[in-house]
């Protein structure tokens, strides 16, 4: 499958790796591709990574994964609005202290025929990096067939994946957030945290 993935840092460069070593084609669109940083990450992954700009990545991508600051989200979606239409999209960032932590505001108004997805926010990118055997990774967003690629992306990175709704379930995710920063840090278990639904 071909990936572009908007930002190539924490979250970016580890679902970037996992994705690229589970057979994935994955671009990086960046600001600066020839940042040594960027250069090192594309090397380290081989054949199946690259880094460009943001359009050059976008071009014949099925699914994006946003992986740059929440706060810079409403722009980057508003120009390049026509080459993110119709694609599958997710949205990992967190505006924190924002009226919605979620982008899907701008997915709404900018992208209306793409298949958005609001999935890999409430985990530490450590979470990803070294997944706890059977953790969940719960996932909001559009109730269609682009579902079977978000869980078959989530598997790919070693966690399983548990669908909590359709678009308007996108701030539950939000939720997850929180309450991983309140067991993480404000009760100090620790960044390796995820959680896990039983059901009998
Ligand atoms: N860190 C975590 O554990 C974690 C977990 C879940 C979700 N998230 C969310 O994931 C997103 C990325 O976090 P991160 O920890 O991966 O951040 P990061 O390591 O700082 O990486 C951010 C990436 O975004 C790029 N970027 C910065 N400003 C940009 C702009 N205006 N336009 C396009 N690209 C830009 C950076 O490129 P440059 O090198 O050019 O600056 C870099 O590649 C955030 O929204 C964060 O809330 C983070």
């Amino acid at each position: 499958m071909q990936i572009a993935i908007l930002g190539a840092g924490n979250i970016g460069g580890t679902i970037g790796e996992k994705w690229a070593k589970a057979g994935h084609t994955v671009r990086f669109g960046v600001r600066d591709p020839q940042k040594p940083q960027v250069q090192s990450l594309v090397k380290s992954l081989g054949a199946n990574a690259s880094a460009s700009s943001i359009a050059d990545a976008l071009r014949g991508a099925k699914v994006v994964l946003f992986a740059i600051p929440g706060k810079t989200m409403a722009e980057a979606i508003a120009a390049h609005a026509p080459a993110l239409d119709g694609r599958i999209l997710i949205d990992a960032t967190n505006n924190i202290g924002a009226e919605s932590v979620n982008s899907f505001p701008a997915f709404k108004q900018h992208t209306p025929n793409a298949s958005i997805y609001r999935t890999f926010n409430c985990y530490g990118w450590e979470n990803f990096k070294n997944p706890i055997p059977g953790a969940d990774l719960f996932y909001a967003g559009t109730d269609g067939a682009a579902k079977k690629t978000i869980e078959q992306l989530i598997s790919d990175v070693g966690l399983h994946p548990v669908y909590v709704g359709g678009v308007d379930q996108a701030a539950l995710l939000d939720g997850v957030l929180g309450l991983w920063f309140a067991l993480a840090g404000g009760q100090k278990m620790g960044r390796k945290l995820a959680f896990k639904v039983l059901t009998n």
